[in-house]
């Protein structure tokens, strides 16, 4: 897969979108400024009564008004579940929350579900639309970096179990993804670092072309440069609806999508939730999961220090909490990707590639202690 760098030629990107087409569904992930409040990002969803905003605290005072207002044009009832803002809330509880609110305001199984907000809102709304009812439609409404390259496309949805990150969930599919690029100027600069981590990892897996381009234009993102972002989220998502057209239910070729996951993973839950950020952890995987590749021999020597630098300039960290070699190796034998208690790591073999493999104990050690604090 190969791009042209369009960045230099856009001032005010205008309004993209990169369609997803599964086996027995297909939709659109609409990127751009200005889209909360353009009348065509909301036309044509599915019709219904009542249309339910999920947000949280932070977030609902930023950008609700503007959404409910929008959806009042299409729904004759606009409800709201606000819940408290963090990881530590991706819980059974604040599931619990959404579903007493649809039960209390009698929300039918044609009610459609607007997640507004980052990552946690997003997967936590998506697994409360696959159950409510067996299943009513939600949209995506990305607020974060993160979100919007990729927890809000693809279908994944979950909450944490104390013992594992996202272990309980369903893959359940949004009618649309509805990027808005300028929801981004509020976002605090930890975690538009944090988003950076998933940008930087669509260029190792997939695009060795995008990988070049991150590096040349980090700054820019840094800087929230629209082009920049416009540029950034479209690429990502056309890399991951690439990836997810092909294997929806991760079977095999979705799993590279966790490039630093299985690391980062262990790194969320044995430092407790929210302790780090997502992101952060995923880059501070990809720098553990790139040594892991060149000590296997997939990768040259200097694919290291190339990807520890570009991680430390996107602002993340690259050093690892030191939990201990055998509380890292316990907390990976519970990622999703293990089998038969069999660690499977998601390594680069040629840039622009991945594979998944079981690495020997001894050298995940030596990876571990490398990088620790
Ligand atoms: P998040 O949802 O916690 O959002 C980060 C913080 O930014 C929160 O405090 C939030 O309230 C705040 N925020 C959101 N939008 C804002 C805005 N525009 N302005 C100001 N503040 C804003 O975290 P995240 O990084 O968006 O998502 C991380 C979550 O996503 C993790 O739970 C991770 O497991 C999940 N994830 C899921 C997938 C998937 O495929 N489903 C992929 C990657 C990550
Ligand atoms: N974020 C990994 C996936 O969607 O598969």
């Amino acid at each position: 897969m190969t791009v042209a760098n369009p960045h230099a030629s856009l001032i005010n990107p205008p309004a993209q979108c990169v369609g997803i087409q599964l086996a027995h569904e297909a939709y659109d992930i609409l990127i751009g400024p200005g889209l909360l409040a353009s009348e065509s990002s909301w036309q044509d969803l599915p019709r219904a009564a009542t249309a339910v905003i999920v947000s949280n605290e932070t977030v609902a005072p930023l950008f609700l008004p503007q959404l409910e207002a929008r959806l009042l044009r299409h729904y004759a009832r606009v409800e709201k579940v606000i819940l408290p803002d963090g990881e530590a809330f991706k819980t059974w509880d604040s599931l619990n929350h959404i579903f007493d609110c649809l039960l209390a305001k009698a929300c039918d199984r044609k009610t459609v579900l607007f997640a507004l907000g980052g990552g946690v809102i997003g997967d936590m709304t998506g697994f409360a639309a696959a159950v409510y009812m067996r299943g009513v439609p939600f949209v995506q409404v990305p607020t974060t970096l993160l979100a919007q390259v990729d927890s809000s496309v693809g279908g994944k949805t979950a909450i944490n179990h104390p013992l594992g990150k996202n272990m309980i969930g369903a893959f359940y599919q949004p009618q649309r993804v509805i990027a808005d690029l300028d929801s981004l100027d509020s976002l605090p600069q930890r975690e538009l670092s944090a988003g950076l981590a998933e940008v930087i990892k669509y260029g190792p897996i997939a695009d060795a072309a995008f990988l070049q381009w991150i590096e040349d234009n980090i700054e820019a993102l840094l800087a929230r440069d629209k082009a920049a972002l416009a540029y950034a989220v479209k690429r990502c998502c056309e890399i991951k609806a690439w990836v997810v057209g092909q294997d929806e239910r991760e079977q095999g070729l979705r799993a590279i999508l966790n490039f630093g996951h299985t690391f980062g993973h262990a790194i969320e839950t044995g430092m407790g939730y929210g302790a780090w950020l997502h992101g952060e952890a995923v880059g501070c995987g990809m720098v553990m999961a790139s040594d892991l590749s060149v000590r296997l021999g997939l990768m040259p020597a200097e694919f290291l220090p190339r990807m520890r630098r570009l991680i430390e300039r996107a602002g993340l960290p690259v050093v690892a909490p030191d939990l201990g070699v055998e509380r890292y190796l316990d907390l990976m034998r519970v990622d999703k990707k293990a089998e038969a208690g069999e660690i499977r790591f998601v390594l680069i073999d040629g840039l622009g590639s991945a594979v998944m493999r079981a690495a020997p104990d001894a050298v995940v050690a030596e990876v571990i202690r490398s990088h620790r604090a």
